[in-house]
């Protein structure tokens, strides 16, 4: 069905493994349109609950942007591809479901901003996070100036783009940019058993706290008035009363995401 991506829903939960592991898995244009194509599945197929991307082999995540697609492009040609990687990233940051990056090894460039794309990242300890563009005369283009200074802070973001130094893990941890760091050999485990946690939740208010939360970091929203808006909805669903009742029943609550 992918080109570039390998796909198994395993309980409810999607792991999509970039497959290009001799390029480092570097996002080209097959990438990004397999990328897209897989998010839009996941927000529509109901037997998903929540996915994981991760990289294929054991060296890299994403190791950027395929530089190789960079020699023809012109100053429009070269907005258009940000535009495009951009648009991509904002539906994996706005997809409903929660989308966990398990980062095995290096997110560069256009890694480390499809990474950051996702609502959070857990890493194997030989993980390594870059923003090494300035070492090619360019910044990045993904997202990657904005959601870094969301993620760790303006003066340790403006660092790590102008000196394109890698982070190592424990690093990473340090500064927020990943939840978790563990043996690479369990962090599919540790990621999928933190998402079977989640997905036992009701799936409409997990969509909303995401939502909720993506507004704080956009300007043309207000979040609080967004997580009143969202409070009052979920007092219309099903899963509302279904948790209320199952409390006071004593009794585990089983979800329907209506
Ligand atoms: N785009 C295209 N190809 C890439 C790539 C990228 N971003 N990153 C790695 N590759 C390719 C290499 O060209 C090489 O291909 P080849 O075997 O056909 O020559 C293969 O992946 C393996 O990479 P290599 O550089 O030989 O591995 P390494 O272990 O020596 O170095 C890195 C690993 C990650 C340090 C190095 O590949 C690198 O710096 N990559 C580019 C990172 C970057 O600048 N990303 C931002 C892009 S905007």
């Amino acid at each position: 069905m992918y080109n570039t991506l390998e796909t198994s829903l395993e309980n409810g939960i999607l792991i999509v493994t970039i497959n290009r592991p001799e390029k480092l898995n570097a996002l080209n244009k097959d990438v990004f349109s397999d990328i897209e194509t897989v998010v839009r599945e996941i927000e529509g197929n109901i037997a998903i609950k929540a996915a994981i991307i991760t990289g294929a082999g054991s060296k890299a995540f994403v190791a950027g942007a395929d530089i190789s697609e960079f020699n023809d492009l012109d100053k429009s040609g070269a907005k258009q591809l940000a535009l495009r990687g951009q648009n991509i990233f904002f539906l994996i940051e706005r997809c409903s479901k929660p989308i966990v990056a398990a980062v095995n090894g290096f997110a560069l460039g256009g890694g480390c901003e499809l990474a950051m794309a996702c609502h959070f990242r857990i890493a194997s300890e030989n993980a390594k996070f870059g923003q090494p563009e300035v070492n090619l005369g360019l910044i990045p283009g993904y997202g990657g100036t904005q959601r870094l200074t969301q993620l760790i802070g303006k003066g340790r973001a403006i660092e790590m783009l102008i000196s394109g130094s890698m982070l190592d893990a424990p690093t990473a941890l340090q500064h927020g940019l990943v939840n978790y760091v563990v043996p690479q050999a369990e962090l599919l485990e540790k990621t999928k058993s933190v998402l079977q946690v989640i997905i036992t939740k009701a799936p409409l208010a997990v969509g909303a706290c995401i939502s909720a939360v993506n507004s704080s970091l956009d300007p043309s929203q207000n979040g609080f008035e967004k997580e009143i808006d969202a409070f009052g909805e979920c007092f219309a669903t099903a899963d509302m009363k279904e948790g209320t009742s199952a409390f006071l029943e004593k009794r585990k609550a089983n979800f329907q995401g209506k």
